[in-house]
């Protein structure tokens, strides 16, 4: 196992400073990282058997290419139709699209003239603040605006309040015979009462494959027909994912979502670093980390293991943005706690840059920069705050893509949520389930009103009148 990977293709992984060799104590020594052999061999062969027995269909969602084609075609009407594109959805429905869809598109896609665009514009209410979606709402044209409401579920209440306020907007404005026409529902196959909905309204559709969980789903219909909408090459971006689905075959010191998982989860096993921080060096990127935020966390933070035993796995997704966070957290990763490791996320090659003007050249502080570019000291940023991390023990690695295409962006989402599933089977837990956010749920439904939540709803007040002493007001 080499420090850095040679296939630099479509991701490079440099992990030198994650050794003890140069972060000391703190970082992993030469045995640690051999002794990963065993696990992540053991953890491959897990994730291929289960595989092939159907278990992980996420691994073939760059393989449809039928869906993708469907999708395509969808787009080219969509787009001679629709102004606006709204995606409906939270979590898992919600991320992967505005990830890729900030990554692919141009940063200004949504403030383009139509013309210029050439596609809708692609929005992604993922919140139930009243004051975001009405000021969204108010910013649409009904006649002129695809709603895609997307729930695997078909019962997550921050998503069925949007679609039931979506529908009446729609259905006040255009009358009800319209809005079969600007509804675009992606959901289970089969259950739940979105796939009722579309059942009696005879509503366009999308099928969530039943074993693709939210947070590994943005490369099915949940992502892929938002993104071909507002104009992403998904072909390119499957391409890119195909490419990391296969070398889940790789061996593994050469498998890369293998040594992402084995690294980080040595780093909280061995090294007590229960957090780490993900922090892109391109705005593109920057809803990348939001979308890795979820996840990581949702995936590994378990408390009961394969075997039912309890256990407090995982390690805690923390987003950052570079080089703006340089000027927010880095001063609690070089010195305070050492509690974490950083992966930097850089781009060999940015798509944009700009020259900063060699003028007030005779103020040293200034003459420096002039000359430079923009993407010269973004690079020069991540570099110098990498090593500064290193030489005050604080390790960390760096993620590096060639450029933001589709093709790096597929595979990074793929090679990411592949190193997910391994990390899964290393702490034994199972990355699929989110067993954790059902009892909130609960409380709410009881709050809410709903019927069979009642429990709940005295479970709450009972522990709010124990509970009046503690509050300042
Ligand atoms: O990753 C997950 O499974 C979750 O984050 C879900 O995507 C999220 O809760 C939304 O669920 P649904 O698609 O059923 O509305």
């Amino acid at each position: 196992m080499a420090g850095e990977n040679k296939d630099a293709s479509l991701l490079r992984i440099d992990y030198n400073n994650l050794t003890s060799e140069a972060v000391g104590a703190a970082g992993l020594a030469p045995e640690t990282l051999a002794s990963l052999k065993e696990p992540l061999t053991g953890a491959l062969k897990n994730i291929q058997a289960r595989h092939q027995k159907g278990e992980l269909p996420f691994l073939d969602s760059p393989l449809d290419q039928e869906l993708a084609q469907n999708c395509k075609k969808l787009a080219n009407q969509g787009r001679k139709i629709f102004q606006d594109v709204v995606v409906l959805g939270i979590g898992g429905s919600a991320l992967g699209a505005s990830a890729i869809f900030t990554a692919l598109r141009p940063l200004n896609h949504n403030r383009l003239s139509d013309r210029k665009r050439g596609w809708p514009r692609l929005w992604v209410a993922d919140n139930i603040d009243p004051e975001g979606f009405t000021a969204l709402l108010a910013t649409l044209d009904p006649e002129t605006t695809l709603v895609n409401v997307i729930s695997k579920s078909g019962a997550t209440a921050e998503t069925m309040s949007q679609f039931l306020i979506a529908h009446d907007w729609l259905r006040k404005r255009l009358g009800a015979k319209a809005i079969a026409e600007r509804l675009l529902v992606t959901t289970d196959p089969a259950n739940g009462v979105l796939r009722k909905i579309v059942n009696d309204l005879n509503l366009t559709s999308l099928p969530i494959p039943p074993g693709v969980g939210g947070r590994f789903s943005v490369l099915t219909a949940v992502g892929l027909a938002p993104l071909a909408l507002a104009g992403v090459n998904i072909k390119a971006l499957l391409a890119g994912a195909r490419l990391a689905a296969a070398e889940i075959q790789r061996p593994w010191s050469d498998n890369k979502a293998a040594i992402l998982a084995g690294l980080n989860w040595l780093m909280t096993t061995t090294k007590g670093r229960g957090s780490l921080v993900l922090t892109p060096y391109a705005d593109a990127l920057a809803r990348v980390a939001d979308w890795f935020n979820q996840l990581w966390n949702e995936s590994l933070g378990k408390g009961t293991k394969l075997d039912g035993s309890s256990t407090m796995a995982g390690q805690t997704a923390i987003k950052a943005l570079g080089a703006t966070d340089q000027h927010s957290q880095l001063q609690m990763w070089m010195e305070g706690p050492q509690d974490k490791t950083i992966m930097f996320l850089g781009v060999e090659k940015l798509r944009a840059n700009l020259k900063i003007p060699a003028i007030f050249q005779e103020h040293e502080a200034l003459s420096y920069l002039g000359g430079k570019t923009l993407a010269d000291l973004l690079d020069c940023e991540l570099k110098g705050t990498a090593r500064a991390l290193a030489e005050n023990g604080r390790p960390n690695l760096t993620l590096t893509i060639p450029t933001i295409s589709p093709q790096a962006i597929g595979y990074l989402i793929q090679t990411l949520e592949m190193a997910t599933v391994i990390s899964g089977v290393l702490y034994n837990v199972d990355p699929l389930d989110q067993p954790g956010v059902e009892l909130g749920k609960k409380f709410t439904y009881g709050l809410m009103g709903r019927a069979g939540f009642e429990d709940f709803l005295d479970r709450y007040n009972q522990g709010l009148s124990s509970n009046t002493k503690f509050i300042l007001s």
